[in-house]
């Protein structure tokens, strides 16, 4: 008798991937990881390194480079794969062209492989890619997601947390929408502690000084350029984000994360894949969760849904 190994292949071993690949080796969340990259060297080169890291991790995983056919078992594809970010367009949507080759051929490799398990897509810009992935790939919804405005809501916590000097998973508040410019945060429903954070604000005048919402959720969106300019890419929060997803899928954790899903008439918005809170487990995107946002917060999805599907077009070849 044998258990199944849980495996999950990463596609793109650049600084995201393979900073990816380390999380999870650090947290130990799988038996078994696949680097695929089209530089083939890189990838044995990234698997052997950490394979030596094996050593000092409280579990052994099988970490090596590998091709597509691997997919076939995998429980979870991670694709990361995209054209690099351009330094002067602070804008994911400007990597779109570029990246739609890429994921295009990944899907065609992933799918040929007979995969059947999750994709979670991290390429920029992530919304747009995600909803590609989900078409070439056939497969049904709950199994496409992308990582969206997971990194954003953590970005945000640690904005917020560090005002009033909490920790900042003490802060719940979630940032949804594009993956991008145009997100959003439901500031109706955001709490610190079980409290609201608009009294939170109001009673700790003080600490807040002249923060407002719009200047904490500008702050947000433009935190991963900031990181960007200065060290030309994300990593670390970004693949803590997806590991977080990651485990929620293998761990069956049925964790709400605000991941990028399709819209199917939730929020009044229509296929589109935005980020909203969801349940995520084992089938992945299990079920999307319809928090109450006020009017001005559902324009404004509304609209981040707009931005977003205008570049459905320029999909079709
Ligand atoms: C970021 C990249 C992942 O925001 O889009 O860090």
């Amino acid at each position: 008798m044998s258990f199944k190994n849980s495996k999950v292949a990463i596609i793109g071993v650049g600084n995201v991937g393979a900073t990816t690949a380390y999380t999870l080796i650090n947290q130990g969340l799988c038996e078994e990881i696949v680097l695929i990259d089209v530089n083939k060297e890189k990838a044995i080169g990234e698997a052997l390194d950490m394979q030596h890291s094996i050593y000092f991790m409280n579990r052994n995983i099988n970490v090596h480079a590998g091709d597509y056919q691997e997919c076939q078992d995998a429980d979870v594809v991670i694709i990361t794969a995209s054209v690099p970010m351009d330094p002067h367009a602070n804008d994911r949507l400007s990597m779109l062209d570029g990246s739609k080759k890429v994921m295009k051929s990944i899907i065609t490799n992933v799918m040929a492989s007979g995969f059947n398990g999750i994709i979670v897509v991290i390429s920029n810009p992530v919304d747009v890619m995600t909803y590609y992935a989900y078409k070439l790939s056939g497969l049904p919804k709950n199994q496409v997601i992308g990582t969206g405005t997971t990194l954003d809501t953590a970005r945000l916590a640690v904005e917020i947390s560090n005002l009033y000097d909490l920790d900042c998973k003490s802060v719940s508040a979630f940032v949804m929408g594009e993956h991008g410019d145009s997100e959003i945060v439901s500031w109706h429903s955001a709490t610190i502690g079980g409290k609201n954070l608009e009294d939170v604000m109001k009673d700790n005048k003080e600490r807040t000084r002249d923060e407002t919402f719009e200047k904490l959720r500008k702050k947000t969106t433009a935190a991963g350029w900031e990181i960007f300019h200065r060290k030309g890419a994300t990593t670390y929060g970004i693949a803590s984000s997806v590991a977080a997803v990651v485990k929620s899928i293998l761990f069956n954790e049925n964790r709400i994360l605000p991941v990028s899903v399709l819209l199917e008439g939730e929020y009044g918005i229509n296929d589109v894949y935005l980020s909203v809170p969801t349940i995520i487990n084992q089938i992945g995107a299990k079920e999307i969760v319809e928090i109450k946002l006020d009017a001005k917060e559902e324009e404004a999805l509304k609209a981040s849904a707009d931005v977003v599907s205008s570049y459905y077009d320029a999909l079709k070849d």
